[in-house]
């Protein structure tokens, strides 16, 4: 307020610009402090510290517009707020209970003196964990509608960061992650595509996508993303090497155009979390924070599962999603010509169906079930799926009468082919459908390019196109897993029931390509998982021999697969091997039919990105937890004080860990299952072997 009157003073005064307030303005919490000023060209620029240590310098802010007097020139600072914000709030589901939203807000109020009137708001929120900053355009005379042309928010990072990162790529994030310094960045040798062909990905061979995991030599973490990506592309970021020097690159619309606007709105946040602790990062919940409260006021039909599902046998090209040959070509009888290998039918679903119910897993997923995998793959075609049409030999009724007989729930998949004008269309009967044949959850896809006009899976257009989808499924009370969509920015806050996503690499890969190498899942909790859950599918126990491709394996032991149901989190968590070989392994199998997916609390007891997680969390209302512990091609040895427990109770540990001799290249399926009981005194050395993992469930001792 008293910024306002001042300048306010100083214009009726008729005072030249230098006279002008510029700040510094700031706003801090703990460690982490924020200053704002605008520079020797009136440009506004924000500074980012940790204690002593500069996180990001003196930064650009600003947006530019197609036609010009944007907020890109210089600017007038007309006022500034404060204000301390500290709440809690319970998620729907989650990693924990309950959510502390505790930060400072710094409110900046600009003005375009190019264009009479034109105001614009920067908004800083400081935790004690990083910073959240957005722009908004508040209601004006001065600015209806415009599009934005250029994002000029800067990181001007004070050294060359290792980096961990995956190209700016506008329409995918199913990538490896580079260890690199950022002075390194090159995307241009990415490999991408499911041939493992190196691709040119980007226009901008220094663009890098985020979430964007650094750490810096002084030990600092450091992690950008944003939040809340709504009616808005995402951000991706332009890496000048020689400078280490950050600039925010918006995923243009199909002519070039980044965001058409109206005011009264506003930009995602842009969000930095930062910390001495890599721990600290990935228990930060400052993204979600920054995200709108749930838009669903009833959510007690929304509810957190595993499931099981007719995938993997297709991924591994044991059977396929087409029911014919050809969508052309008939018998005599003019009815289409089998493949013999179609794998949704009544017959093998009713299989995966007793397998879950079999061993209390709640759902069951089939692809391929609707007509049109004929023909979906790589033709830019509108209509290719009705989402209501099953194949003949997939009985939708006899189905879900004995999915319900057997207490088990069917989830929906909607298979797009990058067509989400004709997904909109179908959008109210497809859910429609669902909700006759009772299917709680939908796994929806977007494999190839997008049909209207090829915008970009990451762009403004589809960004609401996601939202539409979750809203109607919301609508008629479905969860929502997307595949191939956008990456995550805490949305599942607003949302509830989009409970996952892909927008990763994930284990399919290793079915169909050079897969994941056993660093990848130590790195994904930093990056891809920062925004949300994951749909990473793990569970697969049959490790090589899968595909007819010997080259084909999933580049892990079989306890790591075990460990990573606790350290990568996802309210629908598949079990994605096929029930056959579940059945080798039953031993096994018992920790994934334990584990939960909804926490009430959760320790990151060590990590370090690219080398090793160990995570324990507390199942949701019951006194049991699960511990997940991984390391990358490194065997590793993690000792782990079991401090976490209650003291003074008694609990049975179950180990299962790799067996001495177990190497994922070696012998990748060597496990050995151990009990003991144990206190809060208690302490567990757990032996991982290159590219493996630990995973243990601890669940009270009768009569303690
Ligand atoms: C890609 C998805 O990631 C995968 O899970 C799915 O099976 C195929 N698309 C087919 O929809
Ligand atoms: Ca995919």
């Amino acid at each position: 307020m008293k910024n306002n009157l001042f300048v306010l003073l100083l214009v009726a005064l008729g005072l030249p610009a230098a006279a002008q307030a510029t700040g510094p303005l700031s706003a801090s919490l703990g460690n982490v402090k924020l200053t704002f000023a605008l520079n020797a060209a009136r440009q506004p620029t924000y500074a980012v510290a940790y204690g002593k240590k500069p996180v990001v310098n003196a930064s650009r802010l600003g947006i530019a517009f197609e036609g010009g007097a944007g907020f890109d020139g210089p600017l007038v600072l007309t006022g500034s707020e404060v204000k301390n914000v500290d709440e809690t709030w319970e998620p729907v589901w989650g990693e924990v209970k309950s959510i502390r939203n505790h930060y400072q807000q710094l409110t900046v109020h600009l003005r375009q003196p190019a264009a009479p009137g034109r105001r614009l708001d920067v908004v800083f929120r400081v935790f004690a964990d990083g910073v959240g900053f957005r722009y908004e355009f508040p209601r004006q005379l001065a600015l209806g509608n415009f599009v934005v042309s250029d994002e000029l928010t800067e990181f001007a990072l004070p050294a060359d960061h290792q980096a961990f990162w995956i190209p700016g790529d506008y329409d995918t994030n199913e990538y490896l992650y580079t260890k690199s310094r950022l002075s390194a960045v090159d995307n241009s040798q990415q490999v991408k595509s499911s041939s493992d062909i190196a691709v040119r990905v980007a226009p901008d061979a220094q663009a890098v996508a985020t979430p964007l995991m650094l750490k810096a030599d002084d030990g600092l973490y450091l992690n950008i993303h944003e939040a809340a990506q709504v009616d808005y592309p995402a951000m991706q970021l332009h890496v000048d090497g020689a400078s280490h020097r950050l600039t925010a690159r918006l995923v243009p619309n199909a002519v070039g155009s980044k965001a058409f606007l109206h005011a009264p709105s506003r930009t995602p946040w842009r969000t930095l979390i930062v910390s001495d602790n890599a721990p600290d990062i990935l228990a930060s919940k400052l993204i979600l924070n920054l995200n709108e409260p749930s838009k669903i006021k009833d959510t007690s039909w929304i509810k957190p599962m595993k499931f099981v599902g007719v995938w993997w046998e297709m991924q591994i090209g044991r059977t396929d999603w087409k029911y014919a040959e050809s969508a052309d070509t008939l018998d005599a009888k003019g009815q289409l010509i089998p493949t013999g290998r179609h794998g949704a039918n009544t017959a093998n679903v009713k299989r995966y169906i007793d397998f879950a119910a079999a061993h209390h897993i709640a759902g069951v997923l089939v692809e391929g079930w609707n007509v049109g995998w004929e023909d979906w793959f790589g033709n830019w075609k509108e209509n290719v799926f009705d989402f209501v049409t099953p194949y003949p030999d997939f009985n939708v009724q006899q189905i879900s009468d004995y999915a319900k007989s057997k207490g088990v729930q069917m989830i929906m998949h909607n298979e797009t082919s990058g067509s989400a004008t004709n997904y909109e269309q179908h959008l109210d009967t497809a859910y429609q459908f669902m909700n006759k044949y009772g299917y709680p959850a939908v796994k929806t896809g977007y494999v190839g390019r997008i049909i209207p006009r090829g915008e970009h899976h990451d762009g403004q257009w589809m960004s609401n196109h996601f939202v539409r989808v979750a809203e109607m499924a919301a609508k008629h009370r479905v969860a929502v897993d997307m595949h191939e969509a956008v990456r995550p920015t805490g949305l599942a806050r607003t949302y509830p029931n989009w409970m996952a996503s892909e927008a990763g690499r994930g284990n399919e890969y290793n079915a169909f390509s050079i897969g994941n190498p056993p660093e990848h899942e130590t790195i994904m909790p930093f990056t891809r998982l920062m925004g949300g859950p994951m749909d990473y599918t793990p569970g697969i126990f049959k490790l090589q021999g899968y595909s007819a491709n010997p080259a084909r394996r999933v580049q892990t032991t079989l306890a790591k697969q075990l460990a990573l149901y606790v350290t990568l989190y996802s309210p629908l968590q598949m079990a994605a091997d096929l029930p056959e070989n579940y059945a080798q392994h039953l031993d096994a199998f018992q920790f994934i039919q334990d584990v939960p997916v909804d926490w009430d609390d959760t320790r990151i007891l060590a990590a370090e990105p690219g080398d090793y997680i160990t995570t324990v969390r507390k199942a949701k209302g019951k006194d049991e937890w699960y511990l997940g512990s991984i390391t990358d091609e490194n065997a590793r040895q993690q000792p782990v004080k079991l401090s976490f427990l209650p003291p003074g109770r008694r609990y049975e540990a179950i180990v299962y860990a790799d067996a001495p001799d177990a190497d994922w290249q070696k012998n990748p399926a060597a496990y050995q299952i151990t009990r003991q009981v144990v206190t809060s005194k208690s302490v567990l050395l757990l032996k991982l072997a290159p590219g493996g993992g630990a995973a243990v469930s601890f669940k009270p001792v009768a009569g303690r």
